[in-house]
């Protein structure tokens, strides 16, 4: 299956990302949000990073313009009745994003297919909410999608060869390395991911170390690009928590159980970079 002309919903960090390879890659891509704000700081977003590449050289003025000029903004769901592919990246929230399927299900062309962004909620799950479970996929980009390599492409129960063969092709035309992983919770990045940031808050926790202490250890002991609780910061401590939640409620095992300090850091609004204040402080 050719795949020309993409939907992209969810304007936020990850969607920009996603419609920027997309977008430099060749395709067609409609970049969709429900916020007019959220919409425009994405396009801008792209804009200069795609600006930075060629500055840097990594990007010739002319391969910069076509991008832009690959790029729509979309304010309604039924601008995808064009598209092949829709690569959703909106909130990770069960009921907001079955609601996106189901619309996207009665608006899309028969052939389209459905893929979801989502770092933890079942495909399964999301597929059962439309009409065409074998068209939809779980395409899991990791942050920040222009640099990173890797995307996990995850079947879902009912996804169909032909689907799974599509978007695998897709990863590597947007240049990335896929790898297939089955539908369970965390997937593969996050089941290993995330118990190991948890794990150093524990050692922070239980004294072990600082958490500079404990991210040297990584960076240098493990050639880690930033130490797990920098990471973490980077994440979000609210999505690391929210996943760790996902995995011990999924997987029923007291070894995924979320660390007393990472919950505290979260109540008390600590939730890493975004907010100013996470495991460091970013002021
Ligand atoms: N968007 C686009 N490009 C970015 C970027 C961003 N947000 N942040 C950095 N870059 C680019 C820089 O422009 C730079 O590009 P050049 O090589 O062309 O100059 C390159 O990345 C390296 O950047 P820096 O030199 O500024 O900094 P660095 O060497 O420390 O790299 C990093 C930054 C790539 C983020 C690196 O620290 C890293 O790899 N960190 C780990 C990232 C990671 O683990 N991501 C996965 C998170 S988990 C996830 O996404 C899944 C989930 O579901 C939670």
């Amino acid at each position: 299956m050719q795949i020309n002309k993409i939907m992209v919903v969810g304007a936020g960090q990850m969607g920009a990302g996603i419609a920027q390879v997309c977008a430099t890659a060749g395709l067609e891509v409609l970049l969709h949000d429900v916020s007019e704000a959220s919409l425009q700081k994405g396009i801008t977003g792209i804009e200069k990073r795609l600006q930075r590449a060629m500055e840097k050289g990594k990007l010739t003025g002319e391969a910069r313009q076509a991008a832009i000029n690959r790029l729509t903004p979309s304010s309604t769901l039924k601008d995808v009745k064009t598209c092949d592919l829709v690569i959703e990246a909106a909130v990770e929230n069960m009921e907001i994003k079955t609601k996106i399927f189901r619309d996207l299900d009665e608006q899309a062309p028969e052939h389209a297919l459905l893929a979801t962004n989502t770092s933890s909620l079942p495909i399964t799950e999301i597929a059962a909410a439309t009409s065409r479970p074998e068209k939809v996929i779980g395409m899991h980009f990791m942050n920040p999608v222009p640099v990173m390599k890797l995307v996990e492409v995850i079947r879902g129960l009912q996804t169909s060869e032909e689907t799974y063969q599509a978007v695998k092709q897709l990863a590597v035309q947007l240049e990335k390395t896929p790898v297939e992983v089955n539908d369970y919770p965390g997937f593969a990045a996050n089941r290993i991911l995330m118990p190991m940031i948890n794990e150093a808050v524990y050692a922070v926790y239980e004294g072990v170390s600082s958490p500079e202490d404990i991210d040297t250890v990584m960076k240098l002991g493990m050639n880690h690009p930033m130490g797990p609780l920098q990471l973490a910061d980077f994440i979000g401590l609210d999505t690391c928590l929210y996943i760790m939640e996902v995995l011990h409620e999924g997987l029923g095992d007291s070894k995924y159980r979320p660390c007393p300090l990472l919950r505290k850091y979260v109540k008390a609004g600590w939730l890493g970079k975004k907010s100013g204040r996470g495991f460091y402080s970013y002021q």
